[in-house]
């Protein structure tokens, strides 16, 4: 069984061939950075037309990675949100194109549910249920992950999502976007001097919130008079380190409120963009060690936006007895995961 993935909510136009044994013929990402990058953030009007563009070459050249016969592919897979909803009309409506042509079944993928099962895709020993750490540039949450379709919300973020969070400061710091990738780098040449406030970090429970620590930085860098590269790294190591020290604490509660409910949770796993970042990584991955549970990241490939993991959540669905969605279905530009 053959699947064809199509992901294009937000700036990467990304297309995959990915069988149902989670083999990965092809998974081409087509970057819009360039277009975006002196806007200091993604502008959805020209990523519509981006992905237009790029839609063409990109399933072209991911056709020829994977060595593939369009038509030995058996279903069509396409985000249908959430995210920027030009961007999602292009993909999936080249997406039904495709499966009404060639008479294939259509599944409408939820990218959030996409970015949550991705982990399995490579790791096929993380096992239901499973606490997730969910992380993007738009989303933050921890939930519980109970099947493909069924996810309860332990906890999210109030304001900001860590990964805007991340592309703020970076801004702040005249690094470019996007920030998550560029504060990592520097914050590896710089010391955590500065003591940047930890908001609901002793609050119980999993919400979170970043709108708190953002400002702060913002005062810091409005109050120290030049910006050397040293302070930049200093400032990005801080940074970093207390998202880190929030998402410990908050994994903590996580782990304790399943123990507390005799939820039979042996494995914690991280998706989305943020989950690339390697202090985030070893941290949670450190904490999981502790408590004797598995942890489970994606490579880096498949933490940021691709089309294998839209693929991927399709062959989910399939595994639990899923046909697929119509042809008239409608992108939606907020969709919350299946509860
Ligand atoms: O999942 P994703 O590719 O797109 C969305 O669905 O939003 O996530 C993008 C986010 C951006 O905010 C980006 O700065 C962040 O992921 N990101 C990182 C890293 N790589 C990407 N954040 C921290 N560290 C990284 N290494
Ligand atoms: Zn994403």
């Amino acid at each position: 069984m053959l699947v064809i993935g199509i992901e294009s909510s937000c700036d990467d136009t990304s297309i995959a061939f990915v069988s149902d044994d989670g083999k990965i013929f092809s998974n081409t990402v087509s970057s819009q950075i360039s277009l975006h990058n002196k806007f200091g953030g993604v502008v959805p009007e020209i990523a519509a037309r981006a992905h237009l563009d790029y839609l063409d070459y990109t399933f072209r050249t991911s056709i020829e990675q994977a060595g593939v016969d369009i038509r030995a592919v058996n279903v069509v897979a396409a985000t249908c949100g959430p995210g920027l909803i030009g961007g999602v009309i292009v993909g999936s409506t080249f997406a039904k194109t495709l499966a009404a042509v060639y008479n294939k079944p259509f599944f409408a993928i939820n990218h959030l549910e996409a970015h949550a099962l991705s982990a399995r895709l490579e790791n096929k020993e993380v096992k239901f249920p499973y606490l997730l750490f969910l992380m993007s540039g738009g989303h933050c949450m921890i939930c519980l992950v109970r099947s493909p379709k069924k996810f309860e919300i332990l906890g999210k973020t109030l304001d900001d999502s860590v990964g805007e969070t991340f592309d703020k400061v970076a801004k702040m710091l005249s690094l470019k976007y996007p920030g998550g990738p560029e504060i990592q780098s520097l914050a590896a040449k710089g010391r955590p001097v500065f003591d940047l406030p930890k908001p609901l970090y002793k609050k119980q429970g999993c919400d979170m919130s970043f709108s708190g620590l953002k400002t702060a930085v913002r005062n810091l860098i409005n109050d120290q008079g030049k910006i050397t590269e040293k302070f930049k790294a200093d400032v990005c190591a801080s940074f970093q380190k207390v998202v880190c020290d929030i998402l410990v604490q908050k994994a903590e509660y996580a782990i304790n409120l399943c123990q507390k409910n005799r939820i039979g949770v042996s494995d914690i796993v991280i998706g989305g963009g943020v989950a690339a970042n390697r202090c985030i990584r070893e941290q949670l991955n450190k904490i999981a060690y502790g408590k004797c549970l598995n942890f489970f990241a994606p490579s880096l490939k498949l933490c940021t936006d691709n089309a294998a993991m839209i693929a991927w959540a399709a062959i989910e669905r399939m595994k639990i007895g899923d046909k697929g969605d119509s042809l008239e279905f409608r992108p939606v530009p907020r969709w919350p995961l299946s509860q």
